[in-house]
């Protein structure tokens, strides 16, 4: 114990912020463990010679599972949506998935990509029978816009079962001192989400495995609510229940554009899948990293539980799994580069993959991946690239063009909104759309092949077709 003339330390501060503002006791201790690997200098690189590729898993295109078998598993499977990060990299602060992305089927509203997740699930839920019961992990940003949203959807809850549960917070820190920081300005900004690796205590405090158990459910599939493209899937469901294995990763074939994402590999030294995140990746290894032909896959953040694996788990760790460090650097107001530099500690879901032995991976079709993490993603998200069918599947119509927006104009959603208000322009046939320059977007306009945009900027006409050389 310190003395009572010793200040208190950094993460003593810390742990009685979390305390007192009623942090459950296990994020408390996965946030003093990832403190003291901070203190440590921690980097949690993983180098290439210390592993193998993952290469040999099953494509889920080649399973042959059957109907009943395929039915049974879903039957037992939840559906759990991470929908507690803030979009700070479009300048938000609340949930990305409050965003507007496509009219309705019938045309009668625009859908945000709550409104399509619950289309998604209860057209699942019609098509096989299964109960599917639909969870959301909110945090404090997110819960409250995020529950009035799905008001209109009372039937999403089954069998009793909560429609969310909260995630954690925890002081985002002095980048100076490691202290906690205090912003009178806006004491909310001293508070972060710990990143979707906070999934397992938060889970722990919840009690939502258990009561999912306890209902008669068996698998979990988590994913995050900005990917469309992670729909209930039988077959999936089906090869997961038949695996036995405790957790599976889904995975995809990278392109020639996919240059970057974390992946999986094996760890040498024990045989274990472990994830490697760019920021884990010795810059000696980023080459390698990226070759496709050495990882041809990239992790999708789309994955499988086995609830009673994922319960002992919870119950023999108290919810505080050893999973690696990720330091991220942010300024306090995120709209103010000015304010003080402070580091948040976060980790990563997909990293839990080291824990479970007998963890597994599938490779699937890249439709299950379509996720949004710049404005450039949302515009080719909102354009005629997709069609959203009538099961709430958004259908890839052409391959998806390269999108890349001057940031000064469109990086931050408001600046994108003000410009793209007359509607996405068409899409289907461009290779990419670059744009540099303050242009706004009337009605009717289509992109075709590596269409361009440059100059101060202006307007671009209703109706107008951009080229190579502008409209
Ligand atoms: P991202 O990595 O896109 O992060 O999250 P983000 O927080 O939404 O956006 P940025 O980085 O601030 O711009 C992937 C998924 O994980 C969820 C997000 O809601 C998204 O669905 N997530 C992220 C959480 O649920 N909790 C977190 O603490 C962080």
């Amino acid at each position: 114990m310190p003395s009572p003339t010793t200040d208190p330390t950094g993460l003593e501060q810390a742990r009685t912020k979390m305390t007192e503002a009623g942090v459950a006791p296990a994020a408390v201790e996965t946030f003093t463990r990832f403190y003291h690997l901070l203190q440590a200098g921690e980097t949690g690189l993983i180098r290439e010679d210390d592993v193998d590729p993952l290469v040999d898993i099953p494509n889920r295109a080649d399973l042959r599972i059957s109907d009943a078998d395929a039915a049974d598993a879903l039957g037992r499977t939840a559906m759990l949506k991470l929908n507690g990060g803030l979009g700070t990299s479009m300048g938000m602060d609340q949930a990305k998935s409050l965003l507007p992305v496509r009219e309705a089927p019938d045309g009668t509203e625009v859908l945000t990509f709550l409104d399509i997740i619950v289309g998604q699930v209860r057209a699942a839920r019609q098509a096989t029978g299964a109960r599917l019961p639909l969870l959301f992990m909110n945090s404090f940003r997110t819960r409250d816009d995020s529950l009035a949203a799905l008001e209109r959807y009372p039937d999403i809850a089954v069998d009793g079962l909560p429609v969310d549960f909260l995630q954690n917070r925890e002081p985002k820190l002095l980048a100076d001192d490691l202290t906690p920081v205090t912003w009178e300005q806006d004491p909310d900004l001293e508070w972060c989400p710990p990143g979707h690796g906070d999934l397992y205590p938060a889970l722990h405090s919840s009690g939502v495995v258990v009561a999912l158990l306890e209902a008669g459910f068996r698998y979990m599939c988590v994913s995050n609510s900005d990917n469309l493209g992670a729909t209930p899937d039988a077959t999936i469901a089906g090869w997961f229940a038949a695996s036995g294995a405790p957790y599976a990763a889904e995975l995809c074939r990278k392109t020639p554009a996919d240059v970057k994402g974390g992946q999986l590999v094996v760890r040498k030294a024990d045989g274990r899948i472990v994830q490697r995140e760019t920021a884990q990746t010795h810059p000696d290894d980023v080459a390698a990293s990226l070759d496709a032909t050495r990882h041809p896959f990239f992790h999708t953040n789309n994955l499988w539980f086995d609830l009673e694996a994922l319960a002992a788990e919870l119950e023999r760790t108290g919810g505080v799994l050893e999973l690696p460090l990720i330091r991220n650097d942010k300024t306090v107001d995120p709209a103010d580069p000015a304010s003080p530099a402070v580091v948040q500690i976060e980790s990563a879901m997909g990293a839990a993959v080291a824990v479970f032995e007998g963890a597994t991976a599938i490779e699937v079709e890249r439709s299950r991946f379509l996720p949004v993490k710049t404005t450039n993603d949302l515009l080719v998200l909102r354009s005629d690239v997709y069609d959203l069918t009538a099961d709430y599947r958004l259908e890839a119509q052409a391959p998806a063009p390269l999108v890349d927006l001057d940031k000064d104009h469109y990086k931050l959603i408001d600046g994108f909104t003000r410009r793209f208000a007359a509607g996405a322009p068409s899409l289907r046939d461009a290779d990419s759309l670059t744009v540099r320059g303050d242009w706004t977007f009337g009605s009717g306009v289509r992109a075709e092949g590596k269409a361009t945009l440059s100059g101060e900027g202006g307007t671009v006409p209703d109706g107008a077709t951009i080229g190579a050389e502008g409209f």
